[in-house]
């Protein structure tokens, strides 16, 4: 069985209400569906959401320890926190798998959002497309597993 982390960082708690117009009308419960559906069989679909920068890292550290492949949206944290790119680093530098991703396209967003802090140790990066970018993310991890 593979447990796929899908972690999330700061204010994606509201989504659903926050800036429908950026982000759409959909929430976490209702991603998590789309994920768990989207799942094949021997993997299975964890996930979290926090506005805590600690509680984040604590989380990329336990899928060092159980060898966890992670969908990660760092939300703002994306843009400025060095913590979370070395937590991050700690992951795929042991060989794990980390995919960044973004409901938005921050490139096409505020000057600020151009630049990821993370991308840069992230194993790869998918923004734009909606909730559709977290179930490519999981795409890539199922092709990419050992059968
Ligand atoms: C986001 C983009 C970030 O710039 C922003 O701070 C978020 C969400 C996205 O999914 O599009 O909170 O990561």
């Amino acid at each position: 069985m593979t447990n796929v982390l899908v972690l999330n960082g700061p204010n994606l708690g509201r989504l659903g209400s926050r800036e429908p117009d950026v982000y759409g009308n959909q929430d976490l419960p209702a991603l998590t569906k789309l994920l768990e559906a989207d799942a094949p069989s021997g993997v299975s679909i964890d996930l979290r959401q926090t506005d805590d920068e600690a509680e984040l890292i604590g989380w990329l550290h336990e899928a060092v320890d159980t060898d966890s492949p992670v969908i990660l949206n760092p939300a703002a944290f994306t843009h400025y926190s060095y913590a979370l790119r070395d937590a991050v680093a700690l992951v795929t530098k042991s060989g794990g798998t980390v995919i960044e991703v973004h409901i938005s396209n921050p490139h096409a967003r505020e000057e600020f959002r151009h630049n990821s802090v993370v991308s840069g140790v992230a194993t790869g990066v998918i923004a734009g497309f909606g909730f559709e970018s977290y179930l490519l993310a999981l795409g890539a991890i199922v092709r990419r597993s050992p059968k």
